[in-house]
């Protein structure tokens, strides 16, 4: 089973209730992200919504009580397609145990909060929180790039930073914060986060040439058999995969901005049915 950190979130709702209500529904995977908070049911038999998504801007300033609030609001909008059944809910900052540890792009308050505890409180039901990257990582594993495949494999993610998800064999090892590599000085995500290229007007070549640099020592580090490229800008793979020299093939990932709805939807059902 994958698990994205060693222990259960603390909730007020007992698992075996949760289990039992998710019969004949759809886990509700949410997103939150710098500028938008997405929400899903998901039909876990194919990784396909199982109605159409709804988004609500990230609140100004985004901290932990004004985000609740949007995740209730979302919660309450699916419930005819949910039931009571479990949530799973991305964050862009490490998770482990339920907490929140840090907070790169995302209200500072956001550090130190039991963000399990204050979803479901805010909901009345169980919330699993999990790093946004892992739950791409683990969406790509159960359906998308790499279903199926065994190895050393690097899911990453390219937006406002990077997100990066570590899975060997089938098996995710969370909080990997590859996008915090400091190369030449800098943090990597500084440097080469779509948001760089976009808010730069770099051209592909350019960006191509900071990936290189990036994607060179994942590489050289963690010598994995694959890399998959994800994140909104992956749609556009064909203008920047091919111009990035390393020797590792790299290939886009395939669930893109669906992803992190789906893998959180995906661990939720995990956590607490199994
Ligand atoms: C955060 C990661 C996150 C990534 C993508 C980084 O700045 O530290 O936790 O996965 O951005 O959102």
């Amino acid at each position: 089973m994958t698990k994205s950190n060693s222990s259960k979130p603390t909730t007020s709702v007992p698992r075996s209730a949760a289990a039992a209500s998710t019969f004949g529904h759809h886990p509700l995977g949410i997103d939150f992200g710098g500028s938008g908070i997405k929400g899903a049911p998901v039909d876990l038999g194919t990784g396909e919504f199982a109605a159409e998504r709804l988004r609500i801007d990230t609140p100004k300033p985004s901290t932990p009580e004004a985000v609740a609030k949007v995740v209730a609001e979302i919660a309450e909008h699916f419930h005819t397609e949910t039931g009571d059944s479990p949530i799973g809910v991305t964050v862009p900052g490490i998770v482990r145990n339920g907490k929140v540890l840090s907070a790169a792009n995302i209200d500072k308050g956001w550090i130190g909060t039991d963000a399990d505890k204050l979803f479901s409180d805010a909901v009345g039901r169980p919330v699993h929180v999990v790093n946004d990257a892992d739950a791409a990582g683990l969406a790509e594993v159960k359906y998308g790039a790499v279903k199926d495949r065994d190895g050393l494999i690097i899911v990453t993610t390219l937006g406002t930073g990077i997100g990066s998800a570590i899975i060997y064999n089938g098996v995710l090892v969370p909080n990997a914060e590859l996008g915090h590599l400091q190369i030449g000085g800098h943090d990597a995500e500084s440097r080469a986060a779509a948001s760089v290229k976009e808010n730069t007007d770099m051209s592909w070549e350019q960006w191509a040439k900071r990936l290189t640099k990036y994607y060179g020592w994942i590489e050289f580090l963690f010598s994995p058999d694959l890399i998959v490229v994800g994140g909104g800008i992956s749609k556009k793979s064909d203008r920047f995969l091919p111009l990035i020299k390393i020797d590792t093939p790299l290939i886009p990932a395939k669930l893109l901005n669906t992803a992190g709805i789906v893998g959180a939807a995906w661990l939720a059902n995990d956590t607490y049915t199994s």
